[in-house]
């Protein structure tokens, strides 16, 4: 990446003072090309965990190591130039120590040269956000439904539906926002929770499966152009069918080779025509 690029990116900052005002338009990426593709209408960049589930066929974001969110990251870093790029910090990664957390997050932020970093967690990853942002980490929260901690909840449902628990959504939302994250992901909560959360905090929330009121919304990009798998949660507007475009362009191509109409003479490598010899 260029210098001149470096200057043109988003910052954290920049995301943190459009609470309230034009939504911020957040997408996953994982590699280069798409980031690529994505980043002249996108915010803000997630190098998602999600990774594990929909490139790596994992079952669920637990297994995700902290070296392929590096090697995803940094990808996403040289295929844009303006979106801020928030790398997730994976399981096991920082919930220890801020200590642990800081050193990982480090990593992260040299090895890739994103801007900002991302981790679950409410009141109890207060301290830990805290740390990283008094040292220079830029921190996104993420509450409400948290992937990572789908064993303790039992499973991925909209979290919020009882008082009890949207009250502590919305008090986990709080103590992150007053810890120093520039923004949070409100993920998989009743609307009212997603409004509620987005009132009740200073810095912009960004809804998946939360609320239109949110301060910006971010789909998973192969959920949004149909590349992931044939259930799409609710949540989820379909723009384009890739998958299907995918299978078409995999079977036109597969009948062309058994029919031997590929390669064609032009997707082959001959000797240059010789050029005629001077006379001497
Ligand atoms: O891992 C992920 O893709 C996420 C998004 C839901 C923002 O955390």
């Amino acid at each position: 990446m260029s210098a001149s690029a470096r200057k043109n990116r988003i910052t954290a900052p920049q995301l943190k003072a459009r609470k309230g005002g034009e939504p911020i338009v957040s997408l996953t990426a994982y590699s280069a090309p798409m980031a690529s593709f994505l980043d002249p209408y996108t915010d803000v960049f997630i190098v998602g965990d999600s990774v594990g589930m929909v490139l790596y066929g994992l079952d669920s974001t637990l297994g995700v190591s902290l070296e392929m969110m590096i090697g995803h990251g940094a990808a996403v870093v040289r295929g844009s130039e303006r979106a801020c790029v928030t790398v997730d910090m994976p399981f096991g990664s920082y919930q220890e120590s801020p200590e642990q957390a800081f050193r990982n997050a480090a990593r992260v932020m040299k090895e890739t040269g994103c801007g900002a970093v991302k981790l679950e967690g409410g009141a109890e990853m207060a301290e830990t956000v805290a740390f990283l942002t008094e040292r220079g980490i830029p921190v996104m929260g993420h509450v409400g439904l948290m992937p990572q901690s789908v064993n303790r909840l039992g499973g991925y449902r909209a979290r919020g539906r009882e008082k009890a628990e949207a009250a502590a959504i919305i008090a986990d939302a709080r103590a992150i926002s007053d810890a120093g994250a520039f923004s949070m992901v409100v993920e998989g909560v009743m609307e009212t929770v997603g409004r509620d959360v987005t009132h009740a905090v200073q810095v912009p929330t960004i809804g998946i499966g939360a609320s239109a009121q949110c301060d910006g919304q971010v789909l998973v990009t192969e959920d949004m152009t149909g590349m992931f798998s044939d259930f799409t949660p609710s949540f989820v507007r379909r723009y384009a069918e890739l998958g299907a475009e995918i299978e078409k362009a995999a079977a036109a191509y597969a009948a062309d080779v058994r029919a031997r109409r590929f390669p064609r003479p032009e997707n082959v490598f001959r000797p240059k025509p010789a050029r005629g010899k001077k006379g001497g």
